[in-house]
């Protein structure tokens, strides 16, 4: 038994203004709006500007969340970022945006990376901090900007990536049964390759040759990775479930990484859960990595989809091999 639950008690989430549709893409690779829309779900995908990066992004939902929760950033005591695009590998994100949003010089911050799921893993760390009485109030963030990684002369990569970032604020409360009730984080190290930037960390630094070769841009086994999600998706949103003691007519909302809404489709079918108790959004921002569930999460809540003492999973997963899935009570 923890002595605290850990609230959800505001959200917030940004993505850049510019939209890369599919009749742009089909200007730039051999490719269709019908064989996206088809395959994948997706219809347009949002793409920093220039100025923009993850960070900025990032600060903007944060705002967001802090007005939503009616917290002060003096009162944030700790700061995770997930992202695998951080501004650059060294300051974290987490300590720019300690200091553009103004919060205490000494609080705890750093980024986590464990790529798609990198917000369910943030959350549930966050969680468990404040579930322990460790932490007070916790800033959980996801933000990429994967168009700066994408191979845009790729059709099976360059359709499916954007940008965007999506922020919760958690809270201590005195009630346990608030918040993250259940959890799973996973990972398979077997999987590593079957999504990966070859070049640009410290295996084989950037050089003028990996540059050219458009080395620091996504690799993805796009077939090997569907299979992995969709039967890791169903089984852990059936776990979680189990757990908890809920059967699916109880769950108001599933918030599923929005990869392929394939994907989504099948893994919720296998576990009996309705379209209309899943939330997807794809259509409009594509894969944007940690930062999918994030901005799935606030627009569900913003949206009416679901809200205070409804059940909701989220679930994250993706490269590494990673996965997360947590079972909340918001
Ligand atoms: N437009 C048109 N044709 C395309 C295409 C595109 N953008 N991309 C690939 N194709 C072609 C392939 O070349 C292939 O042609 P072939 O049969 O002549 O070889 C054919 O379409 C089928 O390719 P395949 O890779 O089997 O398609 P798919 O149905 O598996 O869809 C993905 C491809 C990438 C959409 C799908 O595999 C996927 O979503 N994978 C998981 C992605 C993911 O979740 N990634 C992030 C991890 S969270």
């Amino acid at each position: 038994m923890t002595p605290y639950g850990a609230s959800i008690a505001g959200t917030g989430s940004c993505v850049p203004e510019r939209r890369l549709t599919n009749a742009d893409l089909e200007k730039l690779v051999d490719t269709t709006d019908e064989w996206i829309v088809q395959r994948t779900g997706i219809r347009e995908r949002r793409i920093a500007a220039p100025g923009e990066s993850s960070s900025t992004l990032a600060i903007v939902a944060a705002q967001r969340a802090l007005e939503s929760a009616k917290v002060k950033a003096a009162d944030i005591d700790m700061i995770i970022v997930a992202t695998v695009t951080p501004d650059m590998p060294t300051p974290s994100n987490a300590c720019l945006l300690q200091h553009a949003l103004g919060c205490r010089r000494g609080i705890a911050a750093m980024d986590l990376n464990a790529a798609c799921s990198g917000f369910v893993y943030a959350l549930v760390t966050g969680s468990a901090f404040i579930k322990t009485g460790t932490a007070r109030t916790v800033l959980v963030v996801g933000a990429e900007t994967l168009s700066r990684i994408t191979d845009y002369t790729d059709r099976s990569t360059c359709i499916l990536f954007g940008d965007g970032a999506g922020a919760a604020i958690l809270t201590r409360s005195a009630d346990t049964g608030i918040g993250v009730q259940h959890f799973e984080l996973g990972s398979d190290g077997s999987g590593a390759m079957l999504l990966h930037v070859p070049a640009g960390g410290s295996r084989a630094p950037a050089t003028a040759d990996t540059v050219g070769g458009k080395m620091h841009t996504l690799r993805m086994s796009g077939r090997e990775v569907f299979k992995f999600a969709v039967a890791q998706m169903s089984e852990s949103i059936q776990r979680a479930m189990n757990a908890c003691n809920l059967t699916p007519d109880q769950i108001k909302l599933v918030i599923p990484h929005q990869s392929n809404a394939r994907i989504i489709d099948s893994a919720t079918a296998k576990i009996g859960l309705t379209s209309d108790r899943t939330f997807i959004n794809i259509d409009k921002y594509g894969n944007t990595s940690a930062a999918s569930v994030a901005i799935a999460l606030d627009e569900a809540i913003r949206a009416g989809r679901c809200g205070r003492g409804d059940w909701i999973v989220i679930i994250g997963i993706g490269g590494g091999l990673t996965w997360a899935t947590a079972t909340v009570k918001l």
